[in-house]
């Protein structure tokens, strides 16, 4: 399963990409405004920080218009996928630019019979929100299961990317559920890298090691 980071902060994307295991990022119209900048900028940057699928996200709700929005939007980088969302508009557009070669990721997806619809229409990525599911007292990991299962039974291609995730055992039942792709926000990628046994046992070694230096010195 690849780990995608849920931002469009360039800090915390250089941050997690350091530590060797980030394989993407997704960004959405929120994250965007939330960094309060040009988003061509915010973007560019994004794209050339990360060589893995970076996702941007169109704005217009008619087919048309968005199907000009994706074009633009794909073609800042190889790398950039195309978000649409999971509307009737969405599905057109999504079509057109699925014709053109275009890598898309079909957004706000919160059942299985819409994780289909994407599939349908050839998207690259389906992003069905486990977090906001659950938010409503609705199943969100019961959904993703039903995907990826039905994704399997029909041999569906579409990559099932697992967002809206709100804690590391979202990102472990995603694994286990068989994601091909987790996103997440950074205070997720950095409880998943912490267990306090790992700090007690790096403190106890490192202060057998200190002690086996003293003893070396004294015995000097
Ligand atoms: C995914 O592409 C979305 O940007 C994201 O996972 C939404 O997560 P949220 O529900 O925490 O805003």
């Amino acid at each position: 399963m690849r780990l995608f980071l849920d931002t469009a902060d360039i800090e915390e994307i250089r941050e997690i990409n350091r530590w060797g295991v980030l394989s993407g990022v997704t960004t959405n119209p929120s994250l965007v405004a939330r960094e309060g900048q040009d988003p061509d900028i915010v973007w560019k940057e994004i794209l050339e920080t990360v060589p893995g699928d970076i996702s941007l996200e169109t704005t217009a709700t008619e087919a048309d218009a968005m199907y000009e929005q994706g074009l633009e939007l794909a073609q800042k980088a190889p790398n950039a996928v195309v978000k649409v969302p999971m509307t009737a508009e969405g599905l057109a557009c999504g079509k057109r630019l699925v014709g053109d070669d275009i890598k898309i990721n079909v957004t706000l997806v919160f059942s299985p019979a819409q994780a289909i619809l994407a599939a349908e229409i050839g998207a690259y990525i389906v992003s069905p929100f486990l977090g906001r599911l659950d938010d409503v007292a609705s199943d969100g990991m019961g959904m993703l299961r039903v995907i990826t299962e039905i994704y399997e039974v029909q041999g569906y291609d579409t990559n099932v990317l697992a967002a809206s995730l709100r804690s590391p055992m979202h990102v472990v039942e995603s694994a286990l559920a068989g994601a091909d792709i987790a996103t997440m926000p950074f205070d997720v990628f950095a409880k998943l890298v912490k267990h306090p046994l790992t700090d007690l046992g790096l403190e106890r070694f490192l202060a057998d090691w200190q002690t086996l230096q003293n003893d070396l010195k004294g015995e000097a």
